[in-house]
């Protein structure tokens, strides 16, 4: 990985990715589950979308507790998925329309089914005993019980520690008991990570999202929590977030594997500011090239610290201009930015940063777009985006699937920090299978997605949100994003401009320049997005020369007064 000469961008700089959350695809079966010939059959529309590369969620071996980020088998394909030689038509075909393919890397922890924690947890002395986190337990309770090392609520459990009988120790979980985590200080664990990086690199993959990889260093001194001493109910994944050893692994990786492929990386780092990320992103560092930082996604969170992200109430522009810019401004010329409104996590950029009614929902989903597509980083489109699909409500808690959820329902609604109405209302604004819901390709039984039952229920929005009717119309939200990549191989300036926030303090308009540079230095982009269902006045600072429109969300240019939602992009040259 070595730094754009001439501020000109590398290969790895210039991609719109694509996520696909592969059991919520498609479905190819009529088992209800989406799989892998269901990508294959699809390539066609993502090229038409002209996206240069997948990012695959987890494809691999699992009992899927989590969705198959919880891996038993590295090198294997989850059945329901279907087999090694289903993935290696999807990457042919991918590699064919000139796609590329970038795997999840789930290394952090593996699933408690995977053989190496089945030998682990069966003696003190099997070999695979340090392939994990064992502890012993910090004492007993007067009835006799073990008392865990530390504090630590896990994220899809109440404590990160689960005691295992047969060798009376704790291992630790920084996710569900079935997400042990694996040992990085031990060299033998990471030789095996890099081998089985090497196995999919081999065979052709793109590159890696690397499931928090920010976490797998540990502080070996295992303090308690302050956060869960203070009433916290929320997980305490900041307590492992970029420890001691972090940056030797990662340089370690990209010495032994990285460096020796082309590839592409990002990675998941929850719990990091601009500081850390330049130590993971610098052009200079030898670690990754971009990560996805959480800061804009912590801006709606709840005001009560014991609830974390469940609120129901929406973000301030302010704050999130705030934020961006930060990244904007602070990697500039030294690192790169991973950009995204959503992902398989979050709920649906449309209802959470635009407004999702039928009157404004293709409006906003455009708005939305253009904000993130005209920043610089590697834009990523979560599935279903570009159609400006939206979070869904289900009145039944069992309806949903998501682990996460019922977790939260259990730690919140069970202490009796929440009602069950008030966690409902959470769950349809911040709960993850927002986010999974079956992608609703026609207007027809299960939206197309399976011929059987889906596996989660769909959006029973899909008649009125789909693919079949986005394609026939030419002012959806698809051709939105068609043209914004389009855009980018258009306007090298889109890509590596630099970044000016305009009127930090508007609090209904994010404007904001990008200043060419290199062969595009005499050009200036005017972005202006209106982040409101109300018609508002706004000037700005015209940049030197001739401009043109490059894109809007209107038919038509009504100058300084800008509709609601309206968001528009002019190519000043000088
Ligand atoms: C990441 C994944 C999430 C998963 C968790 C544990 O945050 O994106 O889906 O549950 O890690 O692997
Ligand atoms: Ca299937």
């Amino acid at each position: 990985m070595t730094a754009p000469s001439h501020r000109e961008t590398a290969w790895w700089q210039e991609p719109v990715v694509y996520q696909i959350y592969p059991r919520s695809f498609k479905d190819s079966n009529g088992d209800g589950i989406g799989d892998l010939p269901g990508i294959t059959e699809k390539i066609p529309y993502l090229a038409r979308l002209g996206v240069d590369l997948i990012w695959l969620s987890p494809i691999y071996k699992s009992p899927n507790h989590d969705n198959g980020y919880d891996i038993s088998d590295y090198r294997a394909i989850m059945p329901e998925f279907g087999t090694m030689d289903d993935f290696d038509t999807l990457l042919a075909a991918a590699h064919q329309a000139g796609i590329k393919i970038m795997m999840d890397l789930v290394v952090n922890h593996t699933s408690d089914e995977h053989e190496w924690f089945i030998q682990a947890k069966s003696s003190k002395d099997n070999p695979y005993r340090d392939y994990y986190i064992w502890k012993d337990p910090a004492g007993y309770t007067e009835r006799g019980e073990p008392i865990p090392p530390t504090n630590w609520i896990a994220a899809f459990s109440p404590s990160t520690w689960e005691w295992e009988p047969t060798t009376e120790q704790f291992y630790l979980h920084m996710f569900s008991v079935k997400q042990p985590d694996l040992n990085w200080e031990n060299p033998t664990v990471r030789q095996e990570v890099y081998d089985l990086m090497r196995f999919w690199l081999d065979k052709g993959v793109d590159g890696f999202r690397m499931d928090v990889i920010n976490l797998i260093s540990k502080d070996p001194a295992y303090p308690d929590d302050p956060a869960v001493a203070a009433g916290s109910k929320t997980d305490s994944l900041g307590m492992v977030a970029n420890g001691p050893r972090v940056h030797e692994f990662l340089q370690e990786m990209n010495r032994e594997v990285l460096s020796k492929y082309p590839v592409i990386t990002v990675g998941e780092t929850p719990h990091v500011d601009t500081a850390d990320g330049l130590l993971y992103t610098g052009f200079d560092r030898g670690e990754l090239q971009t990560l996805f930082q959480f800061e804009h996604m912590g801006l709606d969170g709840n005001p009560n610290p014991a609830l974390g992200k469940w609120n129901d109430t929406r973000f301030k522009l302010v704050d999130l201009k705030d934020t961006l810019s930060r990244w904007q401004n602070d990697l500039s010329g030294k690192a790169w930015n991973a950009l995204y409104w959503n992902n398989h996590d979050q709920p649906r950029a449309v209802s959470r940063f635009g407004n999702d009614s039928p009157e404004y929902r293709v409006l906003s989903a455009k708005m939305l777009g253009t904000v993130l597509h005209c920043l610089q980083g590697t834009p990523y489109i979560y599935q279903g985006e570009e159609l400006g699909m939206t979070n869904v409500y289900f009145e039944n808690i069992e309806d949903y699937k998501d682990i996460e959820i019922h977790d939260a329902y259990r730690k919140l609604v069970g202490s009796g920090l929440v009602s069950h109405e008030d966690m409902l209302r959470y769950i349809s604004q911040s709960g993850r299978d927002n986010a999974r819901t079956p992608i609703q390709w026609k207007a027809e039984a299960h939206a197309g997605f399976t011929g059987g039952k889906p596996w989660l229920k769909l959006n029973p929005r899909y008649t009125e949100i789909n693919a079949e009717e986005a394609l026939a119309d030419p002012g959806s939200v698809f051709y939105h994003y068609q043209q914004l990549i389009a855009l980018r191989r258009q306007h090298p300036i889109m890509v590596n401009g630099t970044y000016e926030l305009l009127d930090p303090k508007d609090e209904q308009v994010y404007a904001y320049y990008r200043h060419g540079t290199g062969a595009s230095e005499q050009e200036t982009l005017l972005v202006i997005a209106n982040f409101t269902d109300s018609t508002l006045e706004r000037t700005y600072q015209e940049p030197a020369g001739e401009h043109t429109l490059l894109t809007s969300n209107y038919p038509d240019d009504t100058q300084n007064t800008l509709r609601p939602y309206e968001a528009k992009v002019y190519l000043y040259q000088a």
